[in-house]
């Protein structure tokens, strides 16, 4: 009998290894060992229950788009883990040590010397959030003309390379855009690829490589250590920089320790030093993986980068010592990076990622393998086949999911790719909708009701239609695009 539910625990058997060494040969009498929250509730956020019509009129007032829904009529929401986490009581105390100094804040320095000590980067630019780092980044190393190879794209990543004149070349390995191959580290290059573009079009016109950690389009789906130094090798070759989206480098950091050879016995914040290391520079969304709810920065090691990116971030984010934050939100993310390289915290963390993923695949739901580390991909694709790529099959499941339950998730498929600039449509492979588990913040019983409401609406999906757009906004369509359902 095909039983998806049993892969799924070999997995976990996998991944319960990493901290709880089970002295057994006989693998018949394993018993599971569950991981729990490291932390306890102190305060908590009542939610608002919605009736089915309640729901009705709220999607369709917001164009069949969950981002355009009010946050008060959604139950769990799983639009982003960005910005959404809760904060420790130590982040919330550090919000009252913000030295709110136009310059030269205590809070500047201690995040400075944090993002040194865990990241090893030397040299630092706060910004208001990730995308205000990538913006100075492509100014900085973006001429028109020149190509940003990446292991797959990211929305306003890719959007300020070509804003700066640069054009994106996916380099991923293939099986990335296949959701159910089962390969340990989709986050991959694919050096080949890699070696094809630098011959076409030479290493001077490919200013860096591009490359996140836990490549968040793919499915949240880790780099390896091995690729990474295989790229570093190549890179250095050529003379050409690689600089890091470390949005969520510590969930890719606990892949490497469950998954690659020699990693095991290895603390989390050993191996994300040890990522960064092979890489130039980052940029850096803080709202995920350092766990506060507004804040990022570009980290760099070479002193000219860093010395225009200073003089730049006055004129997009603030003086370079705030970078558009204030002082205790540098205070809450010096602390909140030092609790994201924690091995309990990060177990937990994507411990629930998996315990919702198991749900699903139990439930027969076809979602991207091997699970992520920030939330669960549903192949639209395959969830609805009876509806073409071009009736918009993943925003219609993300509708059908909050209509069910108000649970909000997100479109990442054929809305979120947006156009070429020759305004052709991009069509890409992977068709999801994401359930982004915001950190620390929801429990197993939520994740139970996410499951089973997916499941409902998977029993009745042959009832489906999909739909059209009725608005579609010039940049990053997918936050404001409108539709209406299909006759
Ligand atoms: N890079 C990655 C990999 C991201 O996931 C995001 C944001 C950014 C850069 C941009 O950072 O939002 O702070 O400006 N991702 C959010 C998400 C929006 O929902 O995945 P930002």
């Amino acid at each position: 009998m095909n039983c998806p539910g049993l892969q799924a625990r070999v997995q976990d058997k996998n991944f319960n290894r990493g901290f709880s060494p089970i002295n057994n040969n006989n693998m018949k009498h394993v018993i599971k060992r569950s991981w729990a929250e490291p932390y306890k509730i102190k305060m908590v956020e009542l939610l608002k229950m919605t009736s089915p019509q309640h729901r009705k009129k709220a999607l369709q007032q917001a164009g069949f788009n969950t981002f355009l829904l009010r946050s008060e009529d959604v139950y769990i929401d799983l639009l982003t883990d960005s910005g959404t986490s809760a904060m420790s009581d130590r982040q919330w105390a550090g919000m009252m040590l913000g030295d709110e100094a136009y310059a030269g804040s205590r809070n500047f320095y201690h995040l400075e010397k944090v993002v040194q000590d865990v990241y090893g980067y030397k040299y630092l630019v706060p910004t208001h959030q990730g995308r205000g780092a990538e913006n100075i980044l492509s100014k900085i190393l973006i001429k028109p003309g020149d190509i940003i190879p990446g292991n797959m794209y990211f929305t306003t990543t890719r959007l300020h390379q070509e804003l700066a004149g640069g054009k994106f070349e996916d380099i991923i390995i293939d099986e990335a855009h296949d959701p159910e191959n089962e390969h340990p580290f989709k986050g991959n290059v694919d050096l080949a690829k890699l070696e094809k573009l630098i011959k076409k079009y030479g290493a001077n016109r490919i200013p860096y490589i591009s490359i996140a950690t836990s490549v968040n389009m793919a499915g949240g789906q880790p780099i390896s250590i091995k690729n990474l130094k295989e790229l570093r090798a190549l890179t250095k070759k050529h003379g050409i920089r690689v600089i890091h989206d470390m949005t969520r480098v510590a969930e890719n950091a606990h892949f490497i320790q469950q998954r690659e050879k020699g990693y095991q016995n290895k603390s989390i914040k050993t191996i994300v030093k040890e990522i960064c290391s092979l890489t130039d520079g980052a940029t850096m969304s803080a709202k995920k993986d350092a766990l506060v709810n507004i804040g990022g920065f570009l980290a760099v090691n070479d002193w000219d980068v860093f010395e225009e990116a200073r003089n730049m971030v006055v004129v997009y984010e603030g003086l370079h010592t705030y970078g558009g934050l204030a002082g205790r939100d540098m205070e809450a993310m010096a602390i909140g990076i030092m609790e994201s390289v924690d091995d309990d915290h990060m177990h937990a963390r994507v411990g629930q990622v998996i315990y919702l993923g198991e749900k699903m695949i139990d439930y027969g739901v076809p979602i991207v393998r091997p699970i992520g580390g920030h939330g669960i991909f549903v192949d639209a694709k395959k969830f609805l086949p009876h509806i073409p790529q071009y009736e918009f099959p993943a925003q219609t499941l993300a509708a059908e999911v909050y209509l069910d339950s108000g649970v909000r998730t997100m479109e990442r498929g054929v809305v979120s790719a947006g156009r070429k600039a020759n305004g052709e449509n991009y069509y890409p492979k992977l068709e999801l909708v994401r359930f982004t588990i915001p950190r620390r913040v929801y429990t197993q019983a939520h994740m139970d009701v996410i499951a089973e409401s997916t499941a409902r609406v998977y029993e009745r999906r042959n009832k489906i239609r999909g739909l059209k757009m009725v608005y579609e906004p010039k940049y990053l369509r997918f936050f404001q695009a409108r539709f209406e359902p299909l006759k």
